[in-house]
C-alpha cells in the first residue's frame, strides 16, 4: 500500500525550494523553479507506472525493452495555479492528456463551486494527478477530485510543492485512496488559509499578477 504523504526530499528540490520561498525572486526566477521542481516531483509521482515489454532491434541484437502500458496518463490542473505546474511535467511526459478543473468560493457558504470542468476521456483507464502548487485547506482539492471521480478517475494522486498539515488531513479523510507528494510539509495555516511559513500566493507569484 502506497503512503498517503510522500515528501520528496531530494536534496536538487529542496535547494530550489528554499529559493523560491524568498521574497525577492522575480516572477521569471520563480517560474523558472517551478518548472524544474516540477519535473523532479513528476519523477517521483509516476514511479508507480506500469510498464510491459516490447520487441525492439538495437544495432547489435534483438531485445524486450521495458515500456510504458496502458493509456497516457491524465494531467488535471486546477485553476490557476496548477498551469504552473504543468509545463515541467509536460517536459517529461509529453504526451500526457491534459485536462482543467475551475472553481470559486462561494461568497456566502465558503464551499467550492465549478465553474469549469474539461477533462480526458476514460479517466477510468487512466493515471489521473491532479496538480495544485499549494495544498492550504484542502476544500478545492477535495471538490476537484470528488468531481474527477464523479466522471470516472479511479487510480489518482495529488502533486503540490507545498502542503499544510490542515489540508493533509482534510484529504486524508476525504480521499484516502489519493496518494499526496509534495515538496515540503510547512507548519500550519494563517488565518487568511495561507501557509506558513509557505511562499505566499503562488499564482501572483508565477503570473506576475500581485
Ligand atoms: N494558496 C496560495 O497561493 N498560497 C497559500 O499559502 C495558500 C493557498
Amino acid at each position: 500500500m502506497m503512503q498517503h504523504l510522500t515528501v520528496v526530499d531530494h536534496p536538487l528540490v529542496q535547494h530550489k525550494l528554499s529559493i523560491m520561498r524568498q521574497k525577492d525572486v522575480s516572477t521569471a526566477g520563480f517560474r523558472r523553479l517551478l518548472r524544474e521542481i516540477s519535473l523532479l516531483l513528476a519523477y517521483e509521482v509516476t514511479r508507480e507506472l506500469e510498464l510491459t515489454s516490447m520487441r525492439i532491434e538495437t544495432p547489435m541484437c534483438e531485445m524486450d525493452a521495458p515500456t510504458l502500458e496502458g493509456k497516457k496518463l491524465a494531467l488535471i490542473s486546477i485553476l490557476r495555479a496548477g498551469n504552473g505546474l504543468l509545463d515541467g511535467i509536460l517536459e517529461l511526459i509529453p504526451g500526457a492528456r491534459v485536462g482543467f478543473v475551475g472553481l470559486y468560493r462561494d461568497p456566502e457558504t465558503l464551499k467550492p463551486v465549478e465553474y469549469y470542468c474539461k477533462v480526458p476521456r476514460e479517466l477510468d483507464a487512466r493515471m489521473t494527478i491532479v496538480v495544485d502548487p499549494m495544498l492550504a485547506t484542502g476544500n478545492s482539492s477535495v471538490a476537484a477530485i470528488d468531481m474527477l471521480k464523479e466522471r470516472g478517475a479511479v487510480n489518482m494522486r495529488f502533486l503540490c510543492l507545498l502542503a499544510a498539515p490542515e489540508g493533509v488531513e482534510r484529504m486524508r479523510e476525504a480521499h484516502p485512496d489519493v496518494p499526496i507528494f509534495t515538496a515540503a510539509l510547512d507548519e500550519r495555516l494563517d488565518d487568511h488559509g495561507y501557509i506558513v511559513p509557505g511562499l505566499g500566493d503562488a499564482g501572483d507569484r508565477m503570473f506576475g499578477t500581485k
